[in-house]
This record gives structure tokens, sequence and C-alpha cells, in this order.
């Protein structure tokens, strides 16, 4: 097993070996009833002391996710508990391996050596959920509010008049006409580009690693706002920069440690989500927007600006054009790098986004995709051109909003009612997130296993932190579940909280 330690964080190693190996067993990639390595062994892979090691096995014990039997071994447990047909239940109710347990046959991959990093998001997304869970983790609109008869009917006349293209690779920035189309409805929204500064994108992720593998190395620094989107935190360790979390406070990233940390380090790069931020919701002030362009001006640093909920403003007038301009707009020398993506208020399935970027930045940022897939689907593209072109699609987002406002107000008026005054919450005004504070000394992570028998399902906190992570968060989402099951999804989360602090 190859856990990536990093030595230079306040995280303690054990917390470190602990999150690793939970990690892959909540994905899957470590099976119930398979034998972990030997306290001695993990000591000497992972080059920590005895000690470390068996503090780490004792808090995945703790967490229920590991067993441990004398003389045998540590083994993962059982998600299902007595129905495993690999797991005995003892006296004290703790679930056994079976001890004529098969071997498994690719035990033997453990020794691979790979070079993921760290990898939060992936491994929560594969988390696999017990059938019929409601799910208050995935950031994304319940399908049956998307516009599916517009793309539909979009599809059917794409196919007629563009089919004959399809024999071709698109262009690396995008399909021309394609680019045209997005440029009107991101003008439409306030977001002045023109097609020659945007690439399209198969999502907003590959944007984030577009510029993470052209821009960030060893040795380089990316200032990140904290906590932050733990996608683009996969990404940015992929690249062996060295991350530096920047808290945030009501008006965004924290300026003054931004200076602070830029008298000891060179920052190469800031990555932030200024509008409605996954995961807290907040709003970057336009002073503190100027600010930050004015800081990575002053200091030759270049922003990494992601905005994919600017369309979902919670209010029941149409205010998203009276929310602060992107950095990107403020940004007159081409330092400001800006994502566009089109899953959280349209289809997560289409995989697409758009980059917005200028001067050599762009043609390096294009490079780069050249090299990791050819360009983005052309019939994608294609399909999508009467789709963007369509009047429908404005209304379809004004709908949308009134119908996010309804689902918030009820979120909030469920929480006031129902939970207790020790979380700590604030109704977003806009986005699909809600950050929810427990007492410190309490760990959303250990909540997990409570949750899922309950039957619904969040993010924990800790999983948004680059660096040492604050375990007493928990992020749901509530544009995913159907109109019928949110309100009994709140009762459980109110119910399980409540009794947890
Ligand atoms: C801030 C932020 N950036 C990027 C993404 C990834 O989005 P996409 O589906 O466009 O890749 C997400 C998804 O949750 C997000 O919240």
């Amino acid at each position: 097993m190859n856990i990536d330690i990093e030595r230079q964080t306040n995280t303690p190693l054990k917390e470190q070996v602990r999150l690793a190996i939970a990690q892959r067993i909540r994905s899957g990639l470590l099976a119930p009833g398979q034998r972990l390595p030997s306290v001695r062994q993990l000591a000497d892979q992972m080059k920590i002391s005895l000690v470390t090691a068996v503090q780490a096995y004792r808090l995945l014990e703790n967490d229920g996710l590991v067993e441990s039997i004398q003389g045998k071994g540590t083994f993962v447990a059982s998600p299902q508990g007595p129905n495993n047909p690999w797991i005995n239940q003892n006296s004290n109710g703790l679930h056994l391996v079976h001890q004529e347990m098969p071997a498994n046959p690719f035990d033997w991959q453990l020794t691979i050596k790979d070079y993921l990093p760290r990898a939060s998001f992936w491994s929560q997304s594969a988390v696999r959920l017990p059938p019929g869970i409601l799910d208050l983790a995935t950031a994304s609109i319940h399908h049956s509010l998307l516009p599916l008869s517009l793309l539909n009917s979009s599809i059917q006349q794409s196919l007629r008049e563009y089919s004959s293209s399809l024999g071709s690779y698109a262009p690396f920035q995008g399909d021309p006409e394609f680019l045209k189309v997005i440029v009107d409805y991101l003008k439409a929204q306030d977001l002045p580009f023109e097609t020659h500064q945007l690439i399209v994108t198969n999502g907003t992720q590959q944007g984030i690693d577009l510029f993470a593998r052209t821009f960030l190395g060893p040795g380089d620094v990316l200032a990140m706002e904290t906590p932050a989107f733990s996608g683009s935190i996969d990404a940015f360790r992929f690249s062996h920069a060295s991350i530096q979390p920047i808290p945030l406070d009501q008006d965004g990233i924290r300026i003054d440690i931004l200076e602070d940390l830029s008298t000891r380090v060179k920052i190469k790069a800031i990555y932030t989500v200024p509008t409605y931020q996954n995961p807290t919701g907040a709003v970057m002030s336009l002073r503190r927007r100027r600010q930050l362009v004015e800081f990575a001006e002053q200091n030759d640093i270049l922003i990494l600006e992601d905005e994919p909920h600017r369309e979902l403003t919670l209010s029941r007038r149409n205010v998203m054009n009276k929310l602060p301009p992107p950095l990107k707009a403020l940004d007159m020398t081409g330092r400001v790098v800006y994502l566009k993506g089109f899953s959280k208020f349209l289809f997560p399935g289409l995989r697409l986004g758009v980059i917005a970027a200028d001067g050599t930045v762009y043609s390096r940022l294009l490079a780069a995709k050249s090299i990791v897939d050819l360009g983005s689907p052309l019939w994608l593209q294609k399909a999508l051109i009467p789709f963007f072109k369509h009047s429908q699609l404005k209304s379809y987002i004004r709908k949308l909003n009134q119908v996010l406002v309804d689902r918030s107000d009820l979120v909030a008026g469920k929480l006031f009612a129902k939970l207790s005054p020790q979380v700590h919450w604030q109704k977003p005004s806009g986005g699909m997130h809600l950050w929810l504070t427990l007492p410190p000394a309490l760990s959303a992570d250990s909540l997990i296993p409570e949750a899922h028998h309950r039957g619904i399902h969040f993010l924990p906190g800790s999983i948004f932190y680059p660096g040492e992570p604050e375990a007493h968060h928990l992020r749901i989402c509530w544009t995913n579940l159907p109109d019928a099951d949110l309100p009994k999804a709140l009762d459980i989360l109110c119910e399980l909280l409540n009794q947890s602090v």
C-alpha cells in the first residue's frame, strides 16, 4: 500500500494514515474482510513509528472501518455487518472476520507503487451507498427539474444539420460555431468574453487539471482558499506543488494572510471560487475582488477563478446581474484564468465547461488541452448549438431559480425549527450547498456510518481541507433529491445531529 505522507503539515501522521486507509476502504479499493498490512509492515512501508501505526489502526477501529483480531491481524470491517458471509459477531457484538476466508487473489496488487496522491473527492464520490439512501451529498440539480425536452429536441435538430461534421475532430479550442453561441450566452450573463479567449473543456474539473498540469510543479506554491472544493484539492495535489491553505472571512479569501504568506514564499497561483463558494456558499465582496486582483498584479501571481454557480442565485427577483463581476472582468493584464462550468445549473452528465484566458497563458493551456484529449467531443458541441441559442434556456434558468428559492426556504425552515442551536449554519444567497458547523469536539466523519444506517448521506467537512482538516463541519446539498424526499432527509439529519451534539 502506497500512502502519500506529508511531513511538512500540522496534520499528525496517525491522522494522515487513518484518512488514507479510510478513504481506500470507503471507496471499495480495500474490500471487506481484506487483511491489512501488519502494524510492523505498515510502520516499515510508511516510515512511521510502530506507535503511530498502532494509533492509526486504533482510530480506524473506533471509526468502525477495521477490526483487529488478536493473533490474526487487522482486517477491513464489513459495512453490512452480520449479513456479510466473511464476518461473524462475537459476544461483544463486534464483527469478526471469518477464519476460513479465502485469500483475495488481488492482494498482491497492494505492493504496486502508484503515483496517486490523496484523492478525497474521488473516494467520497465512489462511496457505495446502500440502496434507497437519501443523497444529501451530490451537488447537482434533480433530473426532473432539468430542461430535458429542450436538450432532446436540440440533439435531434443538430443530428439532422451537422451529422456530416462528426467525421472530423473538433479544433482543440472548440468548434467555432459552438464557441460563438457560448460567447453570446456568457454576454447575456454579463460575462464579456470573446471566442479567441475560450477553450471548451470536459467539465470544469478538466479546466482545473489543465491549469495545474500547465503551471504547477514541485517547488511551486499554490495559495488555496480553505475550505475548498475537494475535487480541486485532488487535482492540485497531483502537481506536487506546495498547497498553502488561506482561510476565508465574510468577504472572501483573506488578503492579509496572502500578504503575510508572500513575505515568506513566492506564491505562484491562487485558487478561488468567489461566487457561491463550495462548500460555504459565501460570495466574495467587490472590494475584496479588487484587492485580490491588485495583489496578484503587484506580486506577479496567476489567479484561477472557478465559477460554476453564478446562475444559481436564490432570489425571487433575478439579481444575478447584481452579483459582483467575476475577477476576470477586473483583470487587465491576463493574470486571471476563468473557469465556467455547466454542470451545476445544467447537466453534469454532459461534462461541459469553458476556460477563459489571455495571451500565452491561453496558448499554453490550449497546448495542454491538445495533449490531454485532442479536443472535446465535436458531436456534443454541435448538439448543444441549438440548445444554447434557444430562448427557452433563459426561461428555464428563471424558473429553476424560483424552484430553488422555495427549496432553500424549506431547508432553512426545517433547520430553524428542528436543529439544535449548537449546530451553526447560514442560509446562503445562492449555490446549492449548506455548510454546517458542529461543536469542535465532534467529528462529522464519525457520524457517517450512523447516517447511512438511518438512510442519509452527506459529505464530511474534512474532505474540503488541503491541509489539516477541520472535522467538525459537514456539507449538504439540497437540490439533488426529489421534492418528496427532501423533508424526510432533513428530518433524519436534524435528529442525527441533535442526538450527537
Ligand atoms: C467549485 C467547483 N468547481 C468545479 C466543479 C466540477 O464541476 P464539473 O462537473 O464542471 O467538472 C465543482 C463540482 O462540484 C465545483 O463545485
